[in-house]
């Protein structure tokens, strides 16, 4: 009986083995990955919003020099929530990279992307680090944080759109045609959209150290000389944000596939959330939102990106694969 039931486990572990070894699920598991990485960025947004980032004092990677805290404050709650959200999320990444490279045959394009998740996941960790231990937090309003916000965030992005890769090319491919304009328009995209979000973070940072009694009052502000850096920095967001619509809008009336319908629709929310974010005076809940709505348009830029420029070789060379294919079955 004992060993029956032994037995049956060992057949089990063996199927559950071969399962790994051929990448069932793994698509699954990266998805998961990548939409856990948007809730722990969408935390980090609450940690910036609430002006938390010192919840755990100028103490990295202890929360206030211990691995639990006790006698939490709000602020302590909220910092420490992000940093085990972090710590979970990292482990998630190891677990895919390693899983990846298990399944995946050299030379496969999604062992590239996890090369990536893994360089930028370090450089992640390390500007997490300079952020606490230089103090970058709650009411600095320092020059030096406006870049390190900035810099922080592109890096998040390159992050976010390394995960999206490893998560596309583990997916069935769409296969699209798309000719020497849509390539040069993709990578605008691409650019465009990372200063977009830069700016955008700089935006957020502005509109939680100097938050606006009114419209109208913020709009003047913007252009007011006495008004500082970071508050006169901010109008360059939306007018960047509009490169970058216009950027992808082109891009998506060249190439017409699936993704590029989900991007059209994400660009229209985004742009009204972006307009809402602005007259409701940027509301913590307003802020999520827009950022959640960031993230999504980023995650379908980056697939769409990735099917034109680095399509299949049977779309890439249409012709010569219909050819072939005859050639091979005649
Ligand atoms: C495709 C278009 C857009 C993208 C990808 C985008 C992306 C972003 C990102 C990533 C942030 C930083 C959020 C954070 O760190 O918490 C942000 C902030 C902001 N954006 Fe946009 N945005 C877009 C369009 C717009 C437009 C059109 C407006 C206004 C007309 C706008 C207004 C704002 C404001 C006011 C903030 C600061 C407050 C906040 O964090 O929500 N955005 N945006």
């Amino acid at each position: 009986m004992g060993l029956a039931v032994d037995g049956r486990i060992i057949e089990d572990m063996s199927g559950l083995l071969r399962a790994v070894r051929v990448g069932r699920g793994l698509a699954g598991y990266a998805a998961f990955v990548l939409g856990f990485m948007v809730l722990v960025i969408l935390e980090g947004a609450v940690v910036r919003a609430t002006g938390s980032g010192a919840g755990c004092g100028a103490h990295w990677p202890l929360c206030n020099g211990q691995v639990i805290p006790h006698h939490p404050r709000i602020a302590t709650m909220i910092e420490f929530a992000h940093r085990s959200l972090t710590g979970l999320e990292s482990t998630f990444f190891i677990v895919l990279i390693a899983w990846i490279f298990y399944a995946r045959e050299k030379g496969d394009r999604a062992r590239r992307a996890a090369v990536w998740v893994g360089i930028l996941l370090v450089i992640e960790a390390l500007l997490g680090a300079v952020l606490v231990l230089g103090q970058y937090v709650e009411r600095n309003a320092s020059n030096a944080r406006v870049l390190v916000q900035g810099v922080h965030f592109t890096n998040t992005m390159l992050l976010l759109g390394a995960t999206t890769l490893a998560w596309w090319w583990l997916r069935p491919r769409e296969s699209v045609v798309a000719g020497v304009e849509a390539r040069s328009l993709a990578w605008l995209a691409l650019l465009a959209t990372i200063v977009v979000g830069a700016t955008g973070s700089v935006a957020a940072l502005a509109d939680t150290l100097f938050p606006s009694p009114s419209f109208q009052a913020g709009l003047a502000e913007d252009f007011s000389a006495a008004a500082p850096l970071l508050v006169r920095m901010r109008w360059v967001h939306p007018a960047a944000a509009l490169v970058g619509v216009v950027c992808a809008g082109w891009l998506c009336l060249r190439v017409r596939s699936r993704v590029a319908k989900w991007l059209v629709g994400l660009m229209v929310l985004q742009l009204v959330l972006g307009v809402g974010d602005v007259l409701l005076l940027a509301p913590t809940w307003m802020q999520v939102l827009h950022l959640l709505g960031a993230d999504l348009y980023w995650i379908a830029l980056v697939g769409l990106a990735a099917n034109v420029l680095w399509p299949d070789a049977e779309s890439r060379f249409p012709a010569e694969m219909t050819a072939r294919k005859a050639t091979a079955t005649a």
